[in-house]
């Protein structure tokens, strides 16, 4: 898949359905970037894709008006020198400056790819993917970079990302560092990504490029609410079937950018990596650091396409396959029910009957712990309050399990209130400076992950209750930002290392407990969806949405996460009325049936709710797990919304034999006297027939015409105004089965 012309110094890394093509310039040593986009035959040489014209610039060499980096598109651009867009690297020397000059030295190519030291990578055998390695040597200093390029067999995907070793003496600071950076040669694109805010995560945002700089990101400590470390661009054309798209996601959980900067020469380039604001890293002698990495793909069939190549890479190389395909229990949460008010037999009773409606696993929330009796007090004291729990957690377990269900817990490993024995004994232990004010969020603040002590000292708390008590799921969540980065335990020139130290820190203790206890399921939070990332998904196969819970909100919320991460990871649970973030009043139906595109669960107080409702949601659960593995194995297409003003969203799952599908489809207002509606699926084979409902279909008409759902007259001959309306919020879910 890789190919090398030894004497152009060419490289093209091919599957058969994409291509990216890079050389070596003659004249300047750098990498130059050719081409990326649908497979090309291979050829000796692709120099006819070189441009060069004498434009009024500053050149490298005296005697040459076409060395200038400004106008050569790049693989790895560096600051400084000719080019004034912004770079790959920045290195800060001894001497102060930031002028490097990495030139090509050697390249190597081996099967299969090497995890990143501490980071959540992709992963691939030897008969999956590729890898070419490209060394580059700083002109000025020991400093080598290694760019390294993997191209899977199976799918449109290209993984980047890059390290940086000083292999000479003294200390070096790289200013910022991305994992890759991309020059397209056109500008002509909307730019896609999911913006958002807290109960309100991942709308899509589409909007025309401009010249100029774009750019997502987070400084805060997580990938955040605001920006998924995701955006694409595409053809101004591009619907869900048609156009073409590059998808670009960062496998990180932290601050990171998407950039996207159009010159004046129209050429796009595309930056993505670690947060270059809040970052320095100093690079100590025989020191390596690692970036993240970044998954890049192209295609021409629309974002649809886009949608499952990252679901379907997910799935394949990125999520522990021991959960990938696996079925996740049906889950009733406690927190919208109960919050921090409960007593032992409450629980019991409520898990109890629970398990009579068909939900396999009881996780208790927030609340059972130390004195948390709000949310201002006792995180980083992992006991249990005996006051709510007087017989423990084990005995409630114990119970459980008797019964046949399964547990799982609360944890916010990352935070601690002042009002604990860890925090008086360790007030070192937060981040921020002593000296100065240190802003606390939800009342808590956060410990100094970067530092092993810590993590360990989080890790045997959470190892003596994972040791004593049955429990086969935790929750991880992680509810404020960071503000204030300062760690005592840094020396003055490394304190722009604390954001990147933290999230190292995390990773490393989802590891080690990971490690420990390779069965247990690991659900990611931080506040809903502020670390809804690629990274959290190396290490938790399923992460919580959005605190979110009303259904009309999640029509968006859920739309714009399926861009690109698998139906299988999005959690989604069905809450009471008036929903509680925004006093919606929704049906139990369309409760279910926007959760069920999602690892479903119920969070709510069950005894509040009547027998007509408990039947319902026995009857939920039931054809949920009817449907469960099409739900998680088969291929996602969005059919109808686009964005928060939607209307009508619809959506379908279809089993990889094409053999069934399920259809969700919602409508937020009601409308008077409406037009016949239809919905054109998709994804299904033209020549089968289809069972719906009791009737037959044919794929190529269900397609081509669509599933008619002209309901309303039949049988319902009075007149209007006697006749049953729908009302608002109301939603189908359609089953087919091929018949024939
Ligand atoms: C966060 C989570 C919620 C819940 C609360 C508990 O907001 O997103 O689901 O766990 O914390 O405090």
């Amino acid at each position: 898949m890789i190919r090398v012309n030894e004497k152009t110094n060419c490289f093209h890394l091919t599957n058969g359905e994409i291509s990216y093509v890079f050389c070596v310039d003659q004249q300047t040593s750098v990498l130059e970037h050719l081409y990326f986009g649908m497979a090309v035959n291979d050829r000796n040489y692709f120099e006819d894709l070189i441009e060069r014209e004498v434009r009024p610039s500053n050149n490298l060499f005296v005697g040459s008006q076409t060395t200038s980096l400004e106008h050569i598109r790049q693989e790895f651009p560096m600051s400084s020198i000719t080019d004034y867009r912004n770079p790959a690297i920045e290195i800060q020397y001894p001497s102060g400056d930031r002028i490097s000059y990495f030139k090509y030295d050697r390249y190597e190519i081996y099967e299969g790819k090497k995890k990143i030291k501490g980071l959540p990578t992709s992963f691939g055998t030897e008969k999956e993917c590729s890898t070419l390695v490209v060394y580059l040597k700083d002109s000025y200093s020991d400093i080598e970079v290694s760019l390294f390029y993997t191209i899977y067999r199976d799918l449109p995907i290209i993984t980047r990302h890059c390290e940086v070793e000083n292999r000479g003496e003294g200390n070096y600071y790289i200013n910022q560092l991305m994992s890759a950076v991309l020059d397209l040669p056109e500008c002509e694109y909307d730019f896609i990504h999911l913006n958002g805010a807290w109960a309100r995560e991942m709308h899509l945002q589409r909007d025309t490029l401009i010249h100029g700089i774009q750019q997502i990101g987070s400084n805060r400590g997580a990938s955040s609410h605001m920006h998924n470390p995701f955006f694409a661009l595409c053809t101004p054309n591009a619907c869900e079937q048609f156009g073409e798209f590059y998808g670009f996601s960062l496998i990180y959980s932290g601050n990171f950018i998407g950039e996207v900067e159009v010159d004046s020469y129209d050429v796009t380039r595309v930056r993505m990596g670690i947060n270059p604001q809040d970052f320095k890293w100093r690079l100590g002698q025989g020191e390596t650091f690692e970036s993240p990495e970044v998954i890049m793909t192209f295609g021409k069939q629309g974002l649809n396409q886009m949608s499952q190549t990252f679901h379907s890479f997910f799935q394949k190389h990125l999520i522990d396959p021991n959960w990938a395909n696996k079925k996740r229990p049906v889950l009733l949460n406690s927190w919208e029910g109960f919050y921090f008010d409960f007593k032992e037999e409450e629980l019991i009773q409520t898990a109890l009957e629970a398990k009579k409606l068909g939900i396999d696993l009881f996780v208790l929330d927030d609340g059972w712990f130390g004195e948390r009796h709000s949310d201002d007090s006792s995180l980083g004291n992992w006991s249990e309050n005996r006051e709510k729990l007087p017989h423990g957690l084990s005995y409630l377990s114990e119970i459980l399990h008797q019964n046949d269900m399964k547990f799982g817990l609360w944890f916010e490993p990352e935070m601690i209130s002042t009002d604990t024995p860890l925090y008086k004994a360790h007030p070192d232990w937060l981040i921020g400076n002593p000296d100065k004010n240190i802003s606390h969020g939800r009342n808590q603040y956060i410990l100094d992950f970067g530092r092993e002590e810590v993590v360990e000292e989080i890790f045997q708390q959470m190892d003596r209750i994972l040791s004593t008590v049955q429990l086969e799921y935790i929750k991880w969540d992680m509810n404020r930002y960071i503000t204030e980065p300062y760690s005592q335990a840094l020396s003055a020139d490394c304190q722009g290392e604390v954001m990147h130290r933290y999230i190292l820190g995390v990773y490393q203790l989802y590891e080690k407990i990971l490690q420990k206890y390779p069965n247990l399921l690991i659900e990611s939070c931080a506040g809903g969806g502020a670390r809804f990332d690629p990274g959290m998904l190396y290490y938790s196969p399923q992460i919580w949405t959005s605190d979110d819970t009303d259904a009309v909100e999640r029509l968006s919320i859920q739309y714009g996460a399926s861009f690109l991460y698998p139906i299988s990871c999005i959690g989604s649970h069905v809450s009471t009325v008036p929903n509680h973030q925004v006093g919606r009043i929704t049906s139990l139906a369309t409760r279910a049936n926007v959760a069920m595109f999602g690892t479903f669960g119920y969070e709510l107080n069950l005894f509040s709710l009547g027998e007509g409702e408990l039947s319902l949601i026995s009857k939920q659960t039931k054809y949920y797990k009817e449907h469960q593995k099409l739900i998680m194995e088969g291929k996602f297409y969005r059919l109808k919304g686009d964005s928060i003003k939607s209307n009508e969203f619809a959506w379908m799952i279809v089993s990889n034999n094409q053999e069934e599908a399920l259809v969700g489809w919602y409508q937020v207002l009601a409308k008077p006297n409406p037009g016949y509606q239809r919905l054109k699926l998709r994804g299904l084979n033209p020549d089968y027939f289809y069972a719906v409902e009791e009737k037959e279909f044919s794929g190529d008409l269900l397609m081509e015409i669509g599933l008619l759902a002209a309901k309303n007259y039949i049988g319902k001959e009075q007149e209007f105004w006697s006749r049953k309306k729908v009302g608002d919020f109301s939603s189908e879910i359609f089953y087919l089965k091929k018949v024939r």
